[in-house]
């Protein structure tokens, strides 16, 4: 769980100091993707390519002096700092120019070695920096190629499992050398290592042997290549989603590497997304895409192999740049939280039709159509996610089984996979995922199309493994989110689970009713998020009184059984304050003991089926003396603390399988108003990344 980044400007010339920028920027904008240790990699003052005229088909010969490489623990800015002291130490010409050049550049998630300099990437081959590698995933088989490498002379000096990739790519480069193969290609090379490769990557090469040019490969991890064309006649005549637009020619380009769009939108819209098993190749003001194959070629190895080479036109990215700008507020988590009236209308938007008084209301969703009859026909659909996407189908759950008579089960990715649960042919199995690259989700969907399942895909990215390979599915289409704590995407993946429920429960008239009040609370949810917003003074003021408390109960039951667990997490995960989210109706069984006159509880409390059974948990929790903050429906302050004596957060009530995205909306800003006066980074909580690419 990295992120990686590559910048090549082709028959342009750009100022060492610009191409750094391009880099570090590149960087910041992955940075949600790890923060704990990031490094670069540029030529150093003597490349081939510093003079206009100097740019040589690459070969073996054109040798090029090592690469510089800067690591550093910490965020992006300390690399930065570090960056520029080591440069001004070295008297490196920042104002240098370059007609081609090529960068890369890493942000890390500690998996394999603590965060420190040498753990961090590029890893490198050895002292000559010959080959240089970025890498975001995992190598299962490390060990194993270590030990091989090491037995050829290679010395290791970082414990991560990227490191035996460049060494690998040095070991097949020198062994062609030696066998007198002098034209091995950059792209060989990089097929032979993928050879010996197991486990989940996205990787980009640099190497002194091939300057000028760039490969990225990948498998499991997303990688996606933007390309930016630096002068009106560059296509020639070709539209820019003609795949010709991609192949060699001298026209001056800027072409970029990256884990994700973020990184790219700021330079160009027109992008390629690499699928797994493709090796992009960027040469000579080229990208040539070849796929993979594991064949070994007439000498044994994929040196003398053929491998196919795609075609593929660019496509669009449908995003603005202010999409990852924070605007007016200070953090992503607040700017997400408070633009959750506009991510929810995007999430339904063309997707709820409400027609004249004749007309039926109702739920279109595309990624569905064709695969209705089979979900319905389900002998049950089992919801399958990590943290907050599994909460968000927690919350979904009781609609689901209302409108389809279907019942629905619950999975934690990781518990599936350790426990190998029983998914059968008969199944639907729904995976719920905000980055669609969550490595244990990932591997529950390969065991449920091993075993036969209907998959259907809900995710908010585009193109994501997830996507791409369920049946089927549904985008929420929140807009990106950077916060590492998920708070836009949990609503907006409700509501999808909502109309999911809708579409799957046809058109009964018994249920007509009930479908058609949950399409009128839809199509208002957004203004009731907008009042419920109003809240942000309200929950800061909670903040300030429970910031040096260590712990925090919430109590939920119902639709907001969810609404508790996933309250107490964005309490956890970002505030770094203990907190526990417990089905009320377990209370008497255990939790009930640690209530006392400090600890501090929440009770969620809003009008539904359970609104009696909650009156009596605070009952019974203020007849212990409990220390109790209720969430209830508007008006209903005396109906929940008869008396006085608690503190009340009155929320609009809306129809009650819509109550957790009002609900937990309090509860988003109380983590962040708490993380904020606790001193804490909001947007990067210690420990944690946004996608969790490793097992
Ligand atoms: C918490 C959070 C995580 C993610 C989880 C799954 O705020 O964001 O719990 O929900 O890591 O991630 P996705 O949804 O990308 O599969």
């Amino acid at each position: 769980m990295c992120g990686i980044f590559a910048y090549l400007n082709y028959n342009v010339n750009r100022e060492r100091s610009y191409i750094l920028q391009v880099l570090f920027n590149g960087l910041r904008r992955l940075e949600y993707r790890g923060y704990d240790s990031a490094g670069i990699s540029i030529d150093s003052d003597f490349s081939s390519s510093c003079s206009p005229d100097a740019h040589q088909p690459s070969s073996n010969s054109s040798i090029s002096p090592p690469p510089l490489v800067f690591r550093q623990e910490g965020n992006i800015e300390s690399l930065v700092k570090s960056v520029y002291q080591e440069v001004a130490a070295i008297e490196l010409n920042l104002e240098k120019s370059f007609t081609t050049h090529a960068g890369i550049a890493h942000t890390r998630w500690a998996t394999h070695g603590e965060p420190a300099p040498r753990n961090s990437h590029p890893q490198t081959s050895g002292s000559g920096n010959d080959f240089l590698v970025v890498h975001n995933g995992v190598i299962t088989n490390y060990e194993v190629l270590k030990e091989t490498l090491v037995r050829h002379g290679f010395t290791f000096e970082s414990e991560t499992d990227t490191e035996v990739i460049p060494k690998l790519a040095k070991f097949v480069f020198d062994k062609a050398n030696e066998e007198g193969d002098q034209t091995v290609t950059f792209s060989q090379v990089v097929f032979e290592v993928m050879r010996h490769l197991e486990g989940a990557y996205a990787l980009i090469f640099k190497s002194r042997h091939y300057p000028d040019e760039l490969i990225a490969c990948k498998r499991g991890s997303p990688l996606l290549l933007g390309v930016k064309a630096l002068n009106d006649d560059v296509c020639n005549g070709l539209a820019f989603h003609d795949a010709k637009f991609l192949s060699k020619n001298s026209n001056p380009k800027e072409l970029f590497l990256s884990s994700d769009a973020n990184a790219v939108i700021e330079h160009t819209k027109e992008v390629l997304v690499i699928e797994d098993g493709e090796v992009v190749h960027l040469k000579e003001g080229g990208v040539s895409i070849l796929k993979f194959n594991n064949d070994k070629g007439r000498n044994g190895d994929s040196r003398s192999a053929r491998p196919a080479s795609v075609q593929r036109a660019l496509s669009i990215l449908e995003m603005e740049v202010e999409q990852i700008n924070k605007g007016k507020y200070k953090h992503y988590m607040e700017k997400e939280i408070h633009e959750q009236p506009e991510s929810l209308t995007t999430t339904m938007r063309g997707r709820l039709l409400r027609g004249g008084s004749c007309k039926a209301k109702t739920v279109l969703l595309g990624g569905l159509k064709d695969h209705l009859k089979t979900i319905r026909r389900s002998r049950r659909i089992v919801f399958i996610g990590c943290g907050t996407s599994y909460n968000a189908a927690l919350a979904a759950r009781p609609i689901v089984e209302e409108l389809s008579g279907v019942p629905v089960t619950m999975e934690i990715a990781s518990d599936l996979l350790d426990r190998q649960g029983p998914i059968y042919r008969e199944d639907t199995a729904v995976f719920v995922s905000q980055s669609g690259e969550t490595a244990d989700t990932l591997l529950a969907m390969e065991y449920a199309l091993e075993n036969g399942a209907l998959c259907v895909g809900i995710t908010n990215t585009v193109g994501s493994v997830i996507a791409r390979n369920t049946h089927c599915g549904v985008h929420i289409n929140a807009g990106c989110e950077i916060g590492v704590a998920s708070t836009k995407a949990y609503t907006s993946q409700i509501v999808v689970m909502a109309m999911l429920a809708l579409a799957i429960g046809g058109d009964t008239i018994s249920k007509q009713e009930r479908r058609e009040a949950i399409i009128d609370g839809l199509f208002d949810l957004p203004n009731k998020i907008r009042e419920v917003l109003k809240l942000d003074e309200e929950m800061k003021d909670l903040a300030k009184l429970l910031i040096a408390e260590q712990s925090l109960l919430v109590f939920g039951r119902g639709y907001n059984y969810a609404t508790a667990l996933e309250g107490a997490l964005k309490v956890k995960e970002v505030a770094l304050m203990h907190s526990e989210g417990i089905l009320a109706g377990e209370m008497k069984h255990g939790p009930l003991a640690l209530v006392d006159e400090n600890l501090p509880i929440v009770v969620i409390a809003t009008r539904d089926a359970c609104f009696s059974k909650q009156q009596s948990v605070i009952q019974q929790l203020r007849a212990r003396k409990g220390r109790l903050i209720v969430l209830c429906s508007k008006g209903d302050a005396a109906s929940v603390c008869p008396g006085g004596g608690c503190r009340v957060i009155e929320v609009p009530q809306v129809e009650d399988c819509l109550q957790p995205v009002v609900n937990i909306v309090p509860f988003q800003l109380l983590a962040y108003h708490l993380t904020v006066l606790r001193g804490y980074n909001v947007d990067q909580p210690r420990n944690l990344a946004k996608s969790v690419t490793t097992q």
